[in-house]
């Protein structure tokens, strides 16, 4: 399904779908027990908490609770509050609020971009893998920086402008053999999201505040040009030996 972006409304609608399909990717289902690491707002903890279903449980993860009051309110507009546990820690050490092999599923989205200290992403691939119960899957999920055109690549620019760090795939695998995951895949997923025009510059806006007026002039002439797609995630999954 391909989604043309021309409200903000559709755009919640077609991240959900898309973060619905992403949970099917990785293998959660009906009664896990699965931990969303950096849960921020909650959009990808939505999707697992409605694909784990009422027999199962979410445990959100996030070192911040600045987002907790819209984190809260999306969880009960889409009716699964009951099933997801917000965790308030440092997924460096989880150890004080998360037992060896708590989980069927240890997952993550866009997570890793926002460390505040990129350096300690191999020891929170290892903390993740701990967390995870054994044949079990840990699949981390980022933004693939390889851009399809001019727009998606000034998109991805402003992210790491505004202080996003990107990691590299083969640190990441790297990391992930170094947590002693084995079975290591990567898979690209599409997104499909197209912004219009009009959306995708109001969206970016707020660029304007962070960064030189310029820049995010030249990214609005490159969305008129390009189109915006929303770029596409690479799934790191590995399973725990
Ligand atoms: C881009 S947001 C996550 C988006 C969310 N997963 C989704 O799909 O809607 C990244 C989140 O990671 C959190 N974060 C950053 N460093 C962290 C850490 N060391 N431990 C736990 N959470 C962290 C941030 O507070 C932020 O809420």
């Amino acid at each position: 399904m391909s989604w043309r972006i021309t409200d903000t409304e559709l755009l919640e609608t077609a991240l959900l779908e898309l973060k619905l399909k992403l949970a099917q990717t990785i293998g959660v289902h009906d009664g896990m027990t699965v931990v969303d690491v950096g849960c921020g707002q909650g959009g990808f903890t939505v999707s697992l908490a409605k694909t784990v279903g009422e027999k199962g449980r979410v445990l959100a993860v996030d070192v911040s609770d600045e987002y907790f009051e819209e984190f809260t309110e999306r969880l009960s507009r889409h009716g699964v509050k009951r099933i997801v546990n917000f965790v308030q820690a440092d997924a460096i050490n989880l150890r004080d609020v998360m037992p060896d092999e708590t989980a069927d599923v240890v997952a993550s989205c866009r997570f890793l971009e926002e460390l505040k200290q990129p350096k300690n992403m191999p020891k929170i691939v290892k903390e993740m893998a701990r967390i995870g119960k054994r044949s079990r899957k840990v699949a981390i999920t980022e933004l693939c920086t390889e851009p399809e055109n001019e727009a998606e690549e000034a998109y991805i620019r402003l992210h790491q402008e505004s202080g996003d760090s990107f990691s590299e795939p083969h640190e990441l695998t790297e990391a992930m053999k170094r947590a002693k995951l084995a079975d290591i895949h990567v898979e690209k997923v599409e997104t499909n999201i197209w912004f219009s025009p009009d959306l995708a510059k109001r969206n970016l806006s707020h660029a304007q505040v962070w960064f030189d007026a310029d820049v995010a002039k030249s990214l609005g002439q490159l969305i008129d040009k390009h189109g915006m797609k929303y770029p596409a995630f690479l799934v790191f999954s590995g399973t725990k030996e």
